[in-house]
């Protein structure tokens, strides 16, 4: 069972740009994406403002979080 602050981490934004939040990425990841490729097309990530940088380091320090 998630703790009131890992709910409130979550509701926090994943890609900005799209308005997509960070638990829908988590979900993602949570469900066997384990790459950016796999979770932007998944979760609809990516090709937004930031052209997959903000998004791209964010997913990458997740799955390295997810790995330890
Ligand atoms: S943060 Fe939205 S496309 Fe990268």
């Amino acid at each position: 069972m998630l703790t009131e602050e890992e709910i409130l981490a979550r509701l926090k934004p994943g890609c900005i740009c799209k308005g997509i939040k960070l638990h829908t990425i988590l979900t993602a990841i949570e469900n066997g994406a384990d790459t950016y490729e796999e979770i932007a097309k998944r979760t609809n990530i990516g090709g937004g403002s930031c052209k997959s940088k903000r998004c791209r380091a964010k997913v990458a320090a997740l799955l390295v979080k997810q790995n330890q």
